[in-house]
């Protein structure tokens, strides 16, 4: 599996990373209830297929996904890359120390490999912040420093603390293009390598549901839909006909090109230069086995046009805010 470097951090990630944000939940959390035999079979399995990257967070299921993804990787530690996060509330400095040692209890590991803000800092001092991810990382118990949902002007702010960013983890896939307009660039510009996440727009672009209708209300929370849906929180109109017809030509392509729509998906992300590792989200092997081949398919520049070129009118149409689940008014990646 092709590795690719993060920053100057010194550390190389698989191309294809596994996104754990449903690990340890259960019925009533967001993904609903994950068994643990199928996180174990599908984290050796990655390492098995030379995948290193897992993406955690302290917010998943309380600290359950941190955990189960801890026990799936004991006795194999080694062999991975381990990112998690903390959360925008949790950075003032005695209080970020705490929960960067909670992660590690539930993670069961004495080092974390890339540890990011979850989203960008509004209530403490920046600069606080990062000088102590820097103290931790002199202590060792962060090998990395990176952030997650940061806009340019979040991230021009944090870089001028001196601190040395090596990864910027965003949404970005087939439907949902905006850190093209500014962020991207500017990550590329200051050698902070892109993490895309939701690279299947939570499962809606592997093609697996007919209509939109069919797509369960919680994963139209996004801009793509109607704000009026039940679930959704960011008052904008959506772009409902726009993503039909997204939907439609992926499905032709995918026909032509003879790749699953799904990995066609993957693999558009992972040629878009700047982008270090997709995150997807697997939940069974299955869906490894489905995932996993996307990282060998190179798409031919042709291709790649003729999916940018589909895209676009959506690109247009939503604009250049890329935290896809609030309105541009209220907006957290600025
Ligand atoms: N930094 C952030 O703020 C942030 C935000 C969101 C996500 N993330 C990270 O990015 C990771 C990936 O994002 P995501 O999980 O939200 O979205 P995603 O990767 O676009 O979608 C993953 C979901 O789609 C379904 N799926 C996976 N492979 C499939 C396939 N081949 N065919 C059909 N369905 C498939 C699975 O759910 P079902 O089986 O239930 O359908 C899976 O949980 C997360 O796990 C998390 O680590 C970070």
């Amino acid at each position: 599996m092709d590795k690719r470097p993060c920053g100057k951090s010194g550390i190389d990630v698989s191309v294809l990373g596994i996104g754990c944000w449903a690990y340890g939940g259960e019925e009533e959390d967001y993904w609903g209830a994950q068994a643990q035999s199928d996180v174990d079979v599908v984290v050796r399995g990655a390492l098995d297929q030379g995948i290193n990257y897992f993406d955690t967070a302290e917010a998943y299921n309380d600290g359950r996904s941190e955990e189960s993804l801890g026990k799936a990787l004991r006795g194999r530690r080694g062999e991975a890359v381990i990112g998690t996060k903390v959360s925008p509330g949790n950075t003032e400095p005695s209080v970020l120390r705490e929960h960067c040692d909670a992660s590690l209890q539930r993670l069961g590991t004495d080092y974390i490999d890339i540890y990011f803000l979850h989203w960008a800092i509004t209530k403490h001092s920046v600069p606080d912040a990062f000088a102590t991810l820097a103290e931790l990382q002199s202590e060792g118990k962060i090998r990395s420093i990176a952030v997650s949902n940061f806009g340019p002007k979040q991230l021009t702010e944090a870089l001028e603390t001196g601190a040395r960013i090596d990864v910027n983890q965003l949404c970005y896939n087939l439907a949902s293009r905006a850190i093209e307009v500014g962020i991207l660039p500017l990550c590329r510009q200051h050698d902070i390598a892109v993490f895309a996440y939701m690279p299947l727009l939570q499962g809606i672009l592997s093609g697996k549901y007919e209509t939109l209708d069919d797509i369960p209300p919680e994963r139209t929370r996004t801009l793509h839909f109607s704000g009026e849906r039940p679930e959704s929180r960011h008052g904008e109109p959506g772009a409902e006909e726009e993503m039909c017809r997204v939907l439609a030509g992926m499905r032709e392509i995918s026909r032509e090109e003879d790749i699953a729509m799904d990995q066609l998906a993957l693999a558009w992300t992972m040629a878009k230069p700047g982008v270090a590792s997709v995150l997807v989200g697997v939940r069974n092997m299955q869906q490894l086995e489905a995932n996993a081949p996307a990282a060998d398919i190179s798409l031919s520049p042709e291709t790649v046009t003729k999916l940018d070129e589909l895209t676009e009118p959506l690109l247009q149409k939503l604009g250049a805010n890329a935290d896809y689940f609030q309105g541009a008014a209220n907006s957290r990646v600025r």
